[in-house]
């Protein structure tokens, strides 16, 4: 089989490249292993982040993600999606998403933690990943450039261009692959992610020589609901502070500016005694965000009354496949990643909230548009990968050695897990001696501003930093 570009991965990266690049006359196969509930965007509650605000500017934007970035944020990557946030917003409007409004019909924007202004839009109230992948999912079925193959897996990529199919080894071959295939955050067993983000793309790209980086800063978001059945950690979204939902410790006192950023905030419950924190949303209009409400409810716990508990857990990776600006992967010709398991350097050591649905617009177009100049797929060996996901001890052992405060030793028994990709975060958070952003160091309390901008850079030959 054929085409000129594959795309892995059915969330809002990949749907939105494969979306672009057909849109631009390319023929498309896009590849998803998973339904479409089970992908990371579909999931996301918090919205995407634009300066379309009169009162802000892509400058604004800019300054709050770098601040939230800790010094690492790579500035360039940062002035992308700033300066293409909005026309991507307007772009996913042409395409038919339609985002919450005012009263006066205007896109109705939120406030989430670090940004100082609001900037957030949303699709109703906390469905935003729902919405957004609704539309965009029927727009790639309609389109006749785009093939899509459900329930398919990749086992390895092509050098020439393209992708083994994992089930009935079918190759397609291709000018480009991009890989959109989310993150790695459920390496961790209390994470508010879907069970597929265990860093599948990192396999294969790491398989195909790819560089990876930083996979040391994972975020962990403040407002989990751990312990709901079959949810590790049932996100309870940012925005919901952003309506002025307010945090307490066990004496009922507020303890943190719970709009600061989320490392800040994370690391604030942590320090509190038993690690609990109870989020106060009484005061917030339940409408703003039936499926938060709902889903609380269902579990026992009513928002609209009471406190709810909740604890930090697992919910980003910032770290993943080294890419440029236009998502080329280094050191692997032909390959391109988008979306969370792409390292742009651009969420630093620290994610701003809501930039990561809108890093999947900006980058997923600039990808698909440089994927089509690449040659026609030439002939060439196959490079496969072992994709099988951890095993449950792999899980808890990530969580419970790679925290939010690792101790030399517990990193130290991390890298001996069977699990690769394990021992890549533990040889990574060994390596920076410091606490940055996510990355907590016992030992490194304090963040060393001699390793400003330094990424920790896994060498593909001794998976070593
Ligand atoms: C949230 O709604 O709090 C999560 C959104 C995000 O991770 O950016």
């Amino acid at each position: 089989m054929r085409s000129d570009l594959v795309v892995v991965g059915a969330g809002a990266a990949g749907l939105f490249a494969a979306l672009t690049a057909a849109r631009a006359g390319a023929r498309v196969t896009l590849v998803s292993a998973r339904p479409l509930a089970e992908t990371a965007s579909y999931w996301a509650q918090g919205g995407a982040a634009a300066a379309l605000a009169v009162d802000d500017s892509p400058a604004i934007h800019l300054e709050d993600t770098l601040e939230a970035g800790r010094g690492l944020t790579k500035r360039s990557a940062a002035e992308v999606l700033t300066n293409e946030a909005a026309a991507r917003v307007r772009e996913l409007q042409d395409l038919g998403c339609q985002f919450d409004a005012d009263r006066h019909g205007d896109l109705a924007l939120g406030l989430e933690g670090g940004h100082r202004r609001r900037r957030i839009i949303h699709a109703g109230g906390s469905a935003t990943g729902r919405r957004i992948l609704r539309t965009l999912s029927a727009a790639a079925a309609e389109h006749r450039n785009i093939t899509i193959l459900e329930g398919e897996r990749v086992a390895g990529l092509l050098e020439g261009g393209g992708v083994l199919l994992r089930d009935d080894h079918r190759q397609i071959q291709a000018r480009a692959t991009i890989l959109a295939t989310g993150g790695a955050a459920a390496l961790w067993s209390r994470t508010t992610n879907p069970p597929g983000s265990f860093g599948s793309g990192l396999i294969l790209g790491r398989a195909a020589g790819a560089q990876l980086a930083d996979l040391e800063f994972t975020q962990f978001h403040p407002t989990a609901v751990v312990g709901l059945p079959g949810r590790e950690g049932f996100l309870i979204s940012e925005a919901v502070r952003g309506e002025g939902a307010t945090l307490h410790d066990a004496d009922g006192e507020r303890f943190v500016d719970e709009l600061k950023p989320r490392d800040h905030v994370a690391r604030s419950i942590f320090n509190l005694p038993g690690q609990k924190a109870e989020l106060d949303m009484t005061m917030v209009d339940p409408k703003r965000f039936p499926n938060i409400v709902e889903a609380l409810q269902q579990a026992g716990l009513d928002p609209t009354r009471q406190r709810i508990p909740v604890a930090p857990a697992s919910h980003y990776v910032m770290g993943g496949i080294v890419t440029d600006l236009d998502g080329r992967a280094t050191g692997a010709p032909r390959l391109y990643a988008v979306g969370e398991c792409a390292c742009t350097g651009l969420h630093g050591a620290n994610r701003l909230a809501s930039n990561s649905l809108s890093e999947c617009f900006v980058f997923g177009r600039r990808a698909a548009l440089a994927a089509l100049d690449d040659p026609e797929p030439t002939d060439g060996p196959t490079i496969t990968a072992d994709v099988s996901a951890p095993s449950r001890e792999t899980r808890t052992n990530v969580w419970l050695l790679a925290g939010l405060e690792r101790t030399q030793a517990n990193l130290e028994r991390l890298n001996e897990d069977p699990y690769p990709l394990a021992r890549l975060v533990a040889a990574s958070a060994l390596h920076r001696h410091e606490t940055r952003g996510a990355h907590g160091r016992a030992e490194y309390p304090d963040t060393d501003p001699a390793l400003d901008d330094h990424h920790t850079i896994i060498d593909p030959d001794t998976e070593t930093p």
